[in-house]
């Protein structure tokens, strides 16, 4: 039985890192556990969403309740958020997408024939940007994990990727990644509110509310 605040609201989550292959047996990637993003799945399926996870590679078990849709590369993300995100009403970017990708990932395994290789990389689409072009409407709520100044740039973010909330944590030396708790400092147009360190799985359900409660602020409902 399903009941809730976000009864029938459908929602996608990106989560975790993406994997931008430089040949066939190498990838460039990050730190990203996708905790945070499935916590998140977790506690809007329990507040009645309709939850899509579109999930980078991650070592967690799909939430009861959510559809999950597996990639790699942050080509693949953007074109499997963009998919699901055709009448959904919330998108939420947990991942840690890669800035940037190989131009040209080689076709057979570099052999190591020469004492110094360079890389040449190009940046990825960002996918909040791409899919707020794309979906006016949509309520986007995205995340900034940084290591200076929280909340300037995480205001920044708010404004140049036209989100309507943002999530922002510390992260380095220990926090955040890898991590089973967190803290989040949230801002939205005309507000702000600290979420206090918890386990993820607390701090997914004290976010879920209060995206349900602005989502709700501006649709009027
Ligand atoms: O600009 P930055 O990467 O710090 O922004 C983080 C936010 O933007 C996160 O919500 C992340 O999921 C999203 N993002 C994205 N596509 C990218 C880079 C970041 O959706 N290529």
């Amino acid at each position: 039985l399903r009941d809730g605040p976000l009864l029938g609201v459908r929602v996608v989550v990106t989560a975790g890192p993406t994997r931008e292959p430089i040949d066939p047996v190498r990838f460039i990637t990050n730190r990203s556990s996708g905790k945070m993003g499935y916590a998140l799945a977790a506690a809007l399926a329990q507040m009645g969403a309709e939850v899509t996870l579109v999930s980078g590679p991650t070592a967690l078990a799909t939430p009861p309740g959510v559809n999950r849709i597996d990639v790699e590369t942050a080509a693949q993300m953007l074109d499997a958020t963009r998919a699901e995100a055709a009448g959904a009403q919330i998108l939420i970017g947990a991942a840690a997408v890669a800035d940037y990708r190989l131009h040209t990932p080689s076709a057979h395994k570099i052999k190591k024939k020469t004492d110094t290789l360079e890389l040449s990389l190009v940046k990825n689409p960002d996918i909040l940007c791409e899919l707020r072009r794309a979906y006016p409407d949509l309520f986007i709520v995205g995340f900034a994990a940084e290591t200076e100044r929280l909340a300037e740039h995480a205001r920044d973010k708010l404004a140049r990727k036209q989100l309507d909330l943002i999530a922002a944590n510390w992260v380095g030396e220990g926090r955040a990644f890898e991590r089973d708790d967190n803290a989040l400092h949230v801002f939205w147009n005309g507000g702000e509110r600290e979420l206090t360190q918890k386990p993820k799985a607390d701090l997914a359900r004290e976010l879920a509310m209060l995206i349900a409660e602005r989502f709700r602020s501006r649709t009027g409902a």
